[in-house]
């Protein structure tokens, strides 16, 4: 259940605010200017150990037809400080468009997804999600958005003149609404016995044999989003007492009002568990597609590669159906992670992303958790996916005397299928 109404969200959007800068960029018209607002999620609560992983419907979110350019965020206190990871960890948050019937008989219905990565096609009658470009099955990794603990240390800028088209009227379904869905999903390792162990969401340490839906799992599963579900509770330390407390997700989106020089850009989000079967003489089919968003790296086994260093690489190879030039790449990992490449039918590379690791304590800085991720910002024009290319991708991890559960690896572009001259012919 949420427990945040309608009305305590829009009340608790604490702070909202416009700024306006002059764009810099010579390629578009001087009115065009950069706008910025801050908002605030819904409150988040957390005591010691405990897991919040909620989804709050119809969010604050920049209105208009726009160009999106930046989207960062950070999970901030109620003073606004903003909170380490080691403190609470940030697994994940999502942004996911989706289309509200005007005549909604269904004003205060929640649709409790669980888990927006695996939002149903069947939202219910009153909404369409409206997902990415692909490719995964269904709605999964559909966000428009979404990152983890590597938040506040990714850039997620996207270069002039390019931008991601929302709020275009032509486009929302008559009838309907275009609106914005948040997933947070947040776990409080204050005073737990095992703060790796609580952020890889293993089972034994939530004492959860059920997923969220009471369907017991598998003895084999040993960790992973089915164990850390909302309002599960990580083991602490005997004895450690906490005081709860009330956290936000505090969000800044950057865009432009929409013009003819803006060229659009698509999202892709790639999974390097989606096992899709592609032959040479099969035509490609979305549907085959089966993105598992999660996996586990299994123990490297030091007596057979004692000198070795030992690394788990997960590949895939998957095709794209449109391709487009690469304006923007960057993957997804989580702690262990050591990068991720993408790589082109001919091998040439598309994207490298690397994690950057903290050293210290303070927010930002986590010493042992992925505070970053390097981006590829390809001069435009320069790499260029082909339709239909087979394209692979490639996840790293160190692995150590113990598996690493609930890991993901994705890889996140932005395509723009003309280069600016070609879009304003
Ligand atoms: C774990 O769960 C079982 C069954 O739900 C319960 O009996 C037991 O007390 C729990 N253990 C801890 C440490 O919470
Ligand atoms: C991943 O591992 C493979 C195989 O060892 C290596 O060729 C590649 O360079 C590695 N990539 C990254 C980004 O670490
Ligand atoms: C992180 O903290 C370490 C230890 O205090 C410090 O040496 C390092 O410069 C910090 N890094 C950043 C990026 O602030």
């Amino acid at each position: 259940m949420l427990f945040a109404t309608k009305d305590m969200m829009i009340s608790l959007t604490i702070l909202w605010l416009v700024l306006v800068t002059p764009c810099s960029s010579a390629f578009w018209n001087t009115h065009n200017k950069i706008k910025t607002a801050v908002y605030y999620s819904p409150a988040i609560e957390l005591g010691p150990g405990s897991v919040s992983n909620k989804f709050y419907y119809d969010i604050e979110f920049p209105r208009g037809h726009i160009a999106l350019k930046v989207f960062t965020a950070e999970v901030v206190d109620e003073a606004g400080n903003p909170v380490p990871l080691h403190q609470t960890y940030l697994h994940h948050w999502v942004v996911v468009k989706y289309y509200e019937s005007k005549s909604k008989l269904t004003t205060n219905t929640r649709y409790d997804l669980h888990r927006v990565l695996h939002v149903s096609d069947s939202f219910s009658n009153s909404h369409i999600m409206k997902r990415n470009s692909g490719i995964c099955q269904g709605n999964i990794l559909g966000q428009y958005y979404g990152l983890g603990s590597e938040t506040r240390g990714t850039n997620t800028d996207i270069p002039d003149p390019f931008g991601i088209e929302i709020g275009n009227p032509a486009k929302v379904p008559e009838g309907y609404e275009e609106k914005w869905l948040l997933n947070v999903h947040a776990i409080d390792t204050r005073g737990v016995e095992d703060k790796l162990g609580c952020t890889e969401c293993r089972c034994d340490l939530y004492n959860v044999t059920v997923n969220a839906y009471g369907i017991p799992l598998s003895p084999s599963y040993e960790g992973g989003l089915g164990c850390c579900y909302d309002q599960t509770q990580c083991r602490l330390k005997k004895g450690f007492q906490g005081p709860k407390r009330t956290l936000y997700l505090r969000y800044t989106a950057k865009w432009i009002d929409w013009d003819e020089y803006v060229v659009p850009v698509k999202i892709y989000i790639l999974d390097v568990t989606d096992t899709l079967k592609i032959s040479d003489t099969s035509s490609i089919d979305s549907s085959n597609h089966d993105c598992q968003i999660e996996y586990k790296v299994d123990p490297c086994n030091s007596e057979s590669k004692k000198d070795i260093e030992c690394v788990d690489v997960k590949r895939t190879r998957l095709p794209m159906q449109k391709g487009g030039y690469v304006v923007y790449g960057v993957a997804h990992q989580h702690s262990g992670g050591i990068g991720s490449t993408l790589y082109g039918q001919d091998g040439r590379v598309i994207c490298t992303s690397i994690p950057n690791y903290g050293s210290g304590d303070e927010a930002g800085n986590e010493s042992g958790y992925i505070v970053g991720m390097t981006t590829c910002y390809p001069k435009p024009g320069s790499v260029k996916i082909f339709d239909g290319e087979k394209l692979t991708m490639e996840s790293n991890y160190s692995s150590t005397t113990r598996s690493r559960t609930g890991v993901m690896g994705l890889f996140y572009l932005l395509v723009a299928e003309q280069l600016p001259h070609e879009h304003r012919t």
